[in-house]
């Protein structure tokens, strides 16, 4: 068991001096500055003394980003910025230096660090990246000078302890040495003992397989000092040397072929990840010695029967339950962040990954820490308190109820589980290996650890099959990999690569006007009239470049300098339709997709004949699909708003969804949406729509719009000036300062095309909701004639269930009646569980539906058990006490004939019963039962089965009770046989009565 060593006292400081004399409070004696100081000053550092703009972290689920688990960087929300296909009056655009503080996600994917942590003190699946950029303004000088001097003059490291890296060259790229960021950290002051040159491996960084990307210096830290040069060290993986910061000068462009291209503008991006930065100036050697671990640690200490935390590694028990502090604290952290930022634990992706951590994070509580279910939820609330001033959404969203819920699941399925390895083991052959299928399954459907199947089996003396087990996985991964290709994007024709769009920048190609996208109006007759629109071909692009002419049959995207299609935006499909080239003969190019990309809108069309930079193309938009979208983006609102009446107003938009045919809106819920909630949401939604108010749309400066009490946003780079849309208020009434309007109607920041009165939704009904997770509904619902329409249904499914119902009242003496009854509740329940209607009176129908089965099965159980005693009554009168009965009865079903011959059982148990029913439909069903008596020398299942097979037909059951049935042709010789039944003692020596 190792201790992580303590850095020498003599270094302590004691709180970190703020730029322009600012103080800081001071922690005092060697404990060093808080984690939250140490964030604000680095946050201040590059806001007030170097004129960068402060923006909050953007949230771990990644936004429009396909390949990423989670966003593992700080750059990850800069991408637009480094691509080039930021659209220019987005907020994103207006900065040219920006600092932050992000919450990062490694765990899976490209970076991944799941399995390390807990095993080190230095490891996480959550942390904070600290990060300053610069879009096309400062680069390799001022980055280095700026962290050298926060470092060294704020952060007051000795810079005897620091090391800085940067990139050697690389030949097999043609790349020479970064010799411009050498003599920078040189001039600097940086000893020549202390810049050391590293290979493309440590000192290049790329975003993924493709995509901006460029040289880097790294600065180190070595905790142990004192004079020595720790050089040799530096990416040893030696845990006394680490890197602190990385900053990355993007200046190239990784292409799919795997070239690098220049990039036509230079950005720095830089990283240090708080929790190693905050152990240094806190004198610690753990990460989990900070303020930013030690008060979970303590919580969890409370709430477990494990000793203190230790500091201590190793794989010895006391070195596991240290490993398991960790593996909590950490694990904690990352579920209260992706939870918060709408993550949850699930099946596939990112939710895969958050579910796998919350099992570890189970798995070390109860089987190392020995802690009660519960614990890992109970930690939330430190959680908050540590970090929920740096990310205040922490403080609103952390949800104790899913971490509970899953932790049961899963330590129920941890049992199950347990009884699978069991019965596997002991069904098989000596001396071979797990079979993979069955590992597989375990840890495919079942979510149990990979781990911790090794360990069981282990214990067993047992190995997996291991390389077949491998080859599933592979197989699985592919098959997930399947539809995307890393760093293929779905549509080449329509997505912009950085150097086309660098150029049509240069060149001043125009941005396309797509304000004609909002030009229509209502006609006289209450009918939407779309204006169509002329336009210029400017360039177009296939196959990621730009061409003046394509030709026919080519399949392209045609930028325009104006348009009236509407780009995929804010949840709205775009929209499609067709372009006709104007000339001597006119052309018509359907539209299929339209693409927005740093402001120039893509019109994806096959080119059937050529097409040429100059042409004029007039633009019409499929109108019915457009206004579908209109009116289910309208809806939308109206929803939202409605929700928000009846469900409270900390009910906030999760996502939303609006194509042609339906919306889909996502929300928090503190729990089910009642049916009665329902119908208050859709008769909200209708007052509106028969209010028939104005939907007032306007753009103000973004700024502006944010001052808005009450108003609906969600975390989307807006662009500036943004559109405000507003019901029956006009928006320059909602802007006013003391207006409340925002609070009584609908008011949001929304691009999309809207309905001009909210009389044109004509009808919503919800036709689904759902829990995602706990505290998530999803809801869909239609709009207009759908909505009309799922009400009819509705409406005649409701009078199908008062039918069934009202039958079922009346006196059914019956039993094929009452079945044929129960079976049309059953077909009923089907259909009223798929059939597009309202929500609402699908939850009311299915609660009649659930009580009048119900109902049918009592009544049929009740009908047959009269049946039987009758029967039985007859028999029993017949051959009072007989050891044998063999007889034919009338019976309407084998469960009828089972009860007669039961009922005879229990009242003669010396009898046994053999009896055969007759059906209309030429079948005969055998049942019988063999007194407790004769069952040693006597089998049930044996006799029914050869009075069966008489019958051409077959039985089975036990040696007491069995079953069958056959054909009528072989009746006689049934009876024969019964009577016969070789084997059985009893029979050739006890009397035996047949009926006939
Ligand atoms: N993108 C770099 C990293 O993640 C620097 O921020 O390390």
């Amino acid at each position: 068991l190792v201790r992580a060593p303590q850095a020498p006292r003599g270094r302590c400081r004691g709180a970190l001096p703020l730029p322009r004399g600012a103080s800081l409070p001071r922690r005092g004696g060697a404990a060093g500055p808080s984690a939250g100081q140490v964030r604000a000053a680095f946050l201040r550092f590059f806001e007030e003394r170097h004129g960068h703009r402060r923006l909050p972290s953007a949230p771990v689920r990644p936004r429009g980003d396909p390949r990423l688990l989670f966003v593992n960087a700080g750059m990850n929300q800069f991408k637009p910025i480094f691509l080039g296909t930021v659209h220019p009056r987005s907020e994103l655009a207006q900065h040219r230096r920006v600092v932050n503080s992000q919450k990062c996600v490694r765990a899976g994917g490209k970076h991944n660090d799941l399995d390390d942590v807990g095993r080190d003190t230095y490891h996480h699946t959550f942390f904070e990246m600290l990060g300053n950029w610069s879009f096309g303004d400062y680069f390799k000088e001022e980055a280095c000078s700026m962290a050298w001097e926060l470092l060294t003059e704020v952060y007051e490291i000795p810079r005897d302890r620091l090391y800085v890296t940067y990139f050697g060259g690389d030949a097999s790229l043609g790349l020479s040495a970064d010799e411009e960021c050498r003599d920078v950290w040189l001039r600097l002051g940086v000893p020549a003992s202390h810049v050391l040159p590293f290979p493309l491996k440590d000192n290049f960084w790329e975003m993924g397989d493709t995509g901006p990307c460029g040289p880097c210096t790294e600065i180190h830290y070595d905790h142990v000092g004192g004079g020595r040069n720790a050089a040799a060290l530096v990416n040893q993986g030696n845990p006394d040397v680490v890197e602190i910061w990385n900053l990355v000068f993007m200046q190239y462009s990784r292409e799919v072929e795997g070239n690098l291209l220049p990039l036509p503008q230079h950005h720095v991006d830089t990283g240090m990840g708080l929790e190693r930065l905050v152990t240094v100036l806190q004198n610690k050697r753990s990460n989990y010695d900070t303020d930013l671990f030690t008060p979970i640690l303590d919580a969890i200490h409370k709430g477990c029967r494990a000793p203190r935390y230790q500091g201590l590694v190793g794989d010895a028990d006391v070195g596991r339950v240290n490993m398991a502090y960790r593996v909590v604290a950490d694990h904690v952290r990352t579920l209260c962040v992706c939870i918060t930022d709408g993550i949850y634990p699930g099946f596939t992706g990112a939710e895969l990954v958050l579910r796998r951590i919350l099992r570890r994070a189970v798995r070390f509580c109860s089987e190392v820490l020995q802690a009660p279910p519960g614990l890992l939820a109970s930690l939330v609330p430190t959680v908050v308190e540590v970090l929920g001033d740096a990310y205040p959404e922490l403080t609103r969203n952390a949800n104790q109820d899913i971490i509970n819920d899953n932790e049961a699941a899963f330590l129920s399925s941890l049992e199950r589980g347990r009884r699978i390895i069991e019965r596997t083991v002991q069904q098989m052959e000596p001396s071979t290996n797990f079979p993979a299928e069955v590992a597989w399954s375990l840890y495919g459907s079942l979510g149990f650890p990979l781990d911790l199947i090794d360990l069981m089996l282990e214990e067993k003396g047992i190995s997996l099959d291991s390389a077949a087990f491998n080859e599933l996985a592979l197989e699985d991964a592919k098959r997930k990999a399947g539809g995307l290709q890393a760093g293929q994007p779905g549509n080449t024709n329509t997505h912009l690569d950085v150097h086309s769009l660098a150029w049509l920048q240069r060149s001043n190609v125009p941005a396309t006007d797509d304000s004609p996208k909002y030009a229509y109006r209502l006609g006289q007759h209450g009918q939407y009239e779309f204006s169509p629109c002329q336009a210029t071909i400017l360039m177009l692009y296939r196959d990621q470049s730009l061409h003046k002419e394509v030709g026919a049959g080519q399949r392209c995207g045609v930028i325009l300098d104006r348009t009236n299609f509407y780009a995929e935006q804010g949840g709205q499909d775009s929209d499609q339709g067709y372009m006709i080239r104007l000339g001597q003969q006119d052309v018509l190019f359907p539209v299929e997709s339209v693409r927005l990309c740093g402001g120039y809108v893509i019109h994806e069309v096959t080119a059937v004949e050529a097409l040429r930079a100059g042409d004029q193309v007039q633009l019409f938009v499929d109108e019915a699909q457009r206004l579908a979208c209109m009116t289910n983006h309208t809806a939308t609102h109206l929803l939202n708003f409605a929700l928000r009446r009846v469900l409270g107003d900390s009910t906030e938009q999760r996502g939303s969804h609006v194509t042609a045919e339906r919306l889909r809106f996502d929300f928090d819920t503190k729990g089910h949406v009642t049916v009665e909630q329902l119908q208050q949401v859709e008769q909200v939604v209708q007052d509106l729509i028969q209010k028939n108010e104005v939907v007032h749309m306007a753009e103000v400066p973004l700024t502006q719009a944010r001052r808005v009490q009450g108003l609906r946003a969600v975390d989307e780079g807006y662009p500036d000036p943004v559109r405000i849309v507003s019901l029956g208020v006009p928006v320059e009434n909602v802007l006013t300062c003391d207006s409340e309007a925002a609070m009584q109607t609908s008011v949001e920041l929304c691009c999309g095309t809207h309905l001009l009165q909210t009389g044109s939704v004509e009808d919503l009904a919800i036709i689904s909701e759902r829990q995602l997770v706990k505290g998530i509904s999803r809801v869909i619902a239609v709009t207009g004639g759908q909505a009309k329409e799922a009400r009819e249904v509705g409406q005649c499914l409701a009078t199908e269930v008062d039918s069934v119902s009202l039958r079922m009242k009346q006196r059914i003496t019956s039993i094929p009646e009452m079945q044929n009854l129960s079976k049309e509740v059953g077909q009923l329940t089907k259909v009223v569980a798929n059939a597009a209607m309202p929500q609402w009176q699908r939850k009311e129908l299915q609660t009649i539906l659930k009580a009048l089965q119900r109902t049918a099965n009592t009544a049929v159980k009740k009908l047959e058990l009269q049946q039987a005693e009758k029967a039985a009554q007859i028999l029993l009168a017949k051959y009072s006490n007989q050891p044998i009965i063999i007889d034919t009865v009338p019976a309407d079903s084998l469960s009828i004939l089972m009860k007669v011959v039961n009922q005879l059982c229990d009242k003669s148990p010396g009898t046994s019963v053999l009896l055969l029913s007759p059906q209309a439909s030429g079948e005969v069903l055998c049942a019988c039962q063999v007194s407790k008596n004769c069952v040693p020398t006597f089998s049930a299942a044996d006799w029914a089965v050869a009075v069966c097979t008489q019958m051409e037909g077959k039985a089975g059951g036990s040696p007491i009770v069995a079953k069958g049935s056959g054909n009528a042709r072989g009746m006689q010789g049934a009876l024969t046989t019964a009577l016969e039944f070789h084997g059985n003692p009893c029979s050739r020596t006890v009397p035996c009565f047949v009926l006939r």
